[in-house]
């Protein structure tokens, strides 16, 4: 407990243990915040527009990794609620978050500081997590955090919401490749895993990182970021941030996409930067393959006389590998790659 970030920052300046190597140092953190990473509105997926919405996530995922979606049909409400109920988890006391705090990777629902890798990790990040799975609903739910008292009931209606959104935005993925509107559903996106990020104030935030460069390893990741600036997505050899849009949601491209669609959709790099002035606190809902899942490129996208680009193996398989690397977008994918 006493390791988390948030027991102890206000007290010193930043720990050499946090300190990153200057290569990976974000030094000048606030550079390029911009609006240039695409904007859906989703409302018009519904209408006579559905085909331009359709090309609109294609090209995103294909040129960014990364969009963000308006007029998503998340009340406005729910995320708010559901914001604010984090928020107060992380503000519970020392004695209440003693209860859900371990440092055991086996636990489905624990809160822990930095990344699975502390005690191995040469430098620690400046972030405290919550995760949790939600699927099946009904049977995660026990083990969730019961404070603050609105925590289950709020976070359980979130994320049926953020499920529905989920799926409906690989649907229209799924159109835009050319596969059947289900391809996604069932093994593919049955695993979903709420990751609950909280920054606190960093006394240096040129020095250090909230999360490190990395790939998402999963299916399709659902962020919301709040209205706090701290997200950067790696483009061109660049970092562009990600300017933070009122209600929308921000999602990305994880590696398994990638994968399936033969390297046509891109899964970006991107990490998280700190600020000295205000905690900051993100959610990020993970749809994962289950872990038996069987993830290839899909026959029908691969372009006449190219190859697939990967083998088959289980997604179990995947993660084993992707830990230890940290996301590092090389590292990931090498054991995995065919090389034609
Ligand atoms: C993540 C992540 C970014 C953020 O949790 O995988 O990239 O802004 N988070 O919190
Ligand atoms: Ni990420």
């Amino acid at each position: 407990m006493e390791k988390l970030v948030s027991s102890w920052f206000n007290d010193q300046p930043l720990p050499q243990s946090y300190i990153f190597p200057p290569e990976t140092r974000p030094g000048n953190h606030s550079i390029p915040r911009c609006n240039c990473i695409p904007v859906v509105d989703l409302s018009k997926a519904s209408g006579h527009d559905r085909t331009t919405i359709v090309q609109q996530i294609l090209t995103a995922s294909r040129e960014f990794g990364f969009f963000q979606v308006v007029n998503h049909g998340v009340s406005e409400n729910l995320v708010n609620d559901t914001m604010n109920v984090f928020k107060e988890f992380f503000e519970l006391s020392a004695e209440d978050k003693a209860g859900v705090y371990s440092e055991d990777l086996k636990r489905p629902c624990r809160l822990y500081t930095s990344s699975p890798n502390y005690d191995r990790e040469k430098v620690h990040l400046w972030r405290d997590n919550l995760r949790h799975p939600c699927h099946p609903l009904e049977e995660c739910i026990k083990i969730w955090p019961q404070k603050p008292t609105r925590y289950r009931e709020t976070v359980a209606a979130y994320s049926i919401e953020a499920k529905k959104l989920g799926l409906r935005i690989l649907e229209l993925v799924s159109e835009g490749l050319g596969l059947s509107s289900e391809f996604f559903g069932d093994d593919l996106s049955e695993s979903v895993i709420l990751s609950v990020n909280h920054y606190p104030p960093c006394p240096d935030p040129s020095l250090t990182l909230g999360v490190p460069k990395h790939c998402d390893p999963n299916l399709l990741t659902i962020l919301h970021q709040g209205d706090i600036y701290g997200l950067q997505v790696f483009k061109d050899g660049e970092w562009i941030g990600v300017e933070p849009l009122h209600n929308a949601f921000v999602v990305n491209i994880g590696f398994q996409l990638q994968i399936i669609s033969n390297n046509m959709l891109k899964s970006a790099e991107h990490r998280a930067v700190t600020n000295s002035e205000v905690a900051r606190t993100t959610a990020a809902f993970f749809i994962n393959p289950t872990d038996d899942c069987i993830i290839e490129p899909v026959k029908s996208l691969i372009i006449a006389d190219e190859s697939p680009a990967y083998r088959a193996f289980s997604y179990k398989e995947f993660l084993l590998n992707y830990i230890p690397t940290m996301g590092n977008s090389e590292k990931s994918l090498e054991p995995f790659k065919l090389h034609a």
